[in-house]
């Protein structure tokens, strides 16, 4: 039996999804019965140790009224941002007004990923609950890589051994996310995943081995995928 690690969830719903294609933003789009973003929000709703959990939409986004979770209480909504960084930041304060202390666990996760598995919930749970710093699901690269040249022609082989995919959710203590996510955009830096705003403020996020099938659905292909 696992002991209880009490956590709080933000999921960036904010994108417009350019590189699906789609008549609408992807997270909107229909999957098996409902829409994608609804799968992505189960497997944290379900979680006894679930303390609240904020999304982050679009200024004037039309889709998320139609939901039928949209009435659920236990979801508050904040306003996106430019960037992913920040509409996470805009989360990270909707839970603190909600009651969140800076050092309480705070998982970041893709409206985008709605093939979460509560074994890798709760995995991640396990291994970072006394962790000093915090990590994420990820996965290692497993097809051979290559660099290319502005040509498209291949320069080097790296060593794959040493890459992994960066996965979500990504789980810190919400006072020092907040932190490093605020002075990293500060400076200008580019941050793409809230480990990386981490990395800069000096810390070393723990890499936790996730499943595969935990894809973030970027292309169309993707859903194909999915919905198999
Ligand atoms: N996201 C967000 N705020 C932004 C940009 C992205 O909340 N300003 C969210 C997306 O809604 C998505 C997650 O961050 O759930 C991961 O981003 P990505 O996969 O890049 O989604 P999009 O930006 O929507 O897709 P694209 O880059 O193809 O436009
Ligand atoms: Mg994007």
């Amino acid at each position: 039996m696992n002991s209880p690690v009490p956590f709080w969830v933000v999921i960036p719903a904010a994108g417009i999804g350019q590189r699906m294609q789609a008549d609408r933003p992807k997270q909107y789009l229909p999957l098996k019965g409902k829409a994608l973003i609804e799968h992505t929000l189960d497997c944290f709703l379900q979680h006894p140790d679930l303390r609240g959990l904020t999304v982050c939409l679009a200024e004037n986004d039309a889709w998320w009224p139609q939901l039928s979770c949209a009435g659920d209480t236990r979801i508050q909504r904040c306003i996106g941002g430019q960037e992913r960084a920040d509409s996470v930041l805009n989360g990270l304060s909707a839970l603190l007004e909600q009651g969140a202390q800076a050092e309480d666990w705070v998982l970041v996760h893709d409206a985008a990923r709605p093939n979460l598995a509560r074994s890798d919930l709760d995995k991640l749970l396990q291994a970072l609950a006394d962790d000093p710093v915090g990590g994420l699901l990820a996965v290692p690269v497993r097809d051979t890589l290559k660099q290319v040249d502005a040509n498209g022609r291949v320069t080097n082989t790296p060593d794959r051994s040493q890459f992994w995919q960066a996965y979500t959710p990504q789980m810190f203590r919400l006072g020092a996310l907040q932190q490093a996510l605020s002075a990293a955009l500060a400076a200008g830096s580019s941050i793409t995943d809230e480990a990386s705003a981490m990395e800069w403020a000096g810390q070393a996020p723990r890499l936790v081995g996730g499943r595969a099938d935990n894809i973030k659905v970027t292309r169309p292909e993707d859903l194909d995928w999915l919905a198999r």
